[in-house]
């Protein structure tokens, strides 16, 4: 099977490139299933109901979240009434929701899963090691043919070495969280497909999604400033397809997409 995975969506830009090439993506891979990182969807923080249902109507069938998983209030109290919905599975703290779910793909079953990494974010989590492995190794969870990773984290390093840990036994590791795409989509020796990161997909002319001006004045000349989204813009669309085995769930092939609208 082959599926198509996007990259942090970022703001209405995000939401609109979405609505606006995902379905000529999906007839030109051959798309069977569609996950997506949503964590900056409203705004540039986190993900509130009505956009999580534009998603869906996009064509999204799961969504995963990352660091912003609790930027929006809203989320905690409909979390648990969705079923396309997956939070990090690693969070220290009681929180509702799922970290990982199994999905009924033409027959096949694939398992997605978030998990939130550990070096240099600021959120203090559970090792996403042993959270994954205590997952494949819990006997009442449901089996799945494929298996595919949103590893939302910020440094490459600890990315590939997770990836490396985890080699044959899930069929993909995929990277987020970084918003800027990496050029190394490769297969490992054991058939997990893998990328540091995804990429971003949102207003193009920014930085990371966000307006270049309100970043500049915080990260540059060190104000006080609030970042800033812009409602229209160009687009960049930044993705990943990967063709899965559907008996072995190994990965027979990756590669990105970095779609950037004209001038
Ligand atoms: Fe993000
Ligand atoms: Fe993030």
């Amino acid at each position: 099977m082959r599926i198509l995975f996007i990259g942090d969506i970022v703001g209405r830009v995000g939401r609109r490139m979405v609505k606006q090439y995902l379905p000529t993506f999906v007839d030109k891979y051959h798309i069977d299933f569609v996950i997506a990182n949503g964590e900056n969807v409203t705004h540039g923080k986190g993900l509130l109901r009505h956009h999580y249902f534009e998603l869906i109507e996009s064509g999204v069938d799961v969504v995963t979240l990352g660091n912003h998983y609790d930027s929006k209030n809203d989320l905690r109290r409909y979390i648990e009434q969705t079923d396309r919905l997956i939070r990090p599975i690693n969070l220290l703290h009681p929180f509702p929701g799922e970290g990982s779910a199994v999905f009924d793909v033409n027959g096949v079953s694939v398992r997605v899963t978030n998990i939130l990494g550990s070096a240099m974010m600021k959120e203090e989590v559970n090792s996403p090691y042993v959270s994954l492995s205590e997952l494949l190794n819990d006997e009442d969870e449901e089996e799945a043919v494929v298996h595919i990773i949103d590893f939302h984290a910020e440094a490459t390093g600890e990315k590939i070495c997770f990836a490396y840990a985890f080699d044959g036994k899930v069929s993909a590791v995929l990277g987020t969280h970084t918003h800027v795409q990496t050029k190394d989509a490769k297969i490992l020796e054991g058939g997990t497909a893998f990328i540091s990161d995804v990429g971003m997909t949102g207003f193009a002319d920014g930085a990371l999604g966000f307006d270049k001006n309100t970043v500049m004045n915080k990260i540059i000349y060190g104000e006080q400033s609030r970042f800033d989204l812009p409602n229209e813009g160009r687009g960049l669309f930044s993705a990943v397809v990967i063709d899965v085995d559907d008996y072995t769930g190994k990965a027979k092939e990756i590669f990105p997409i970095y779609y950037q609208e004209e001038q």
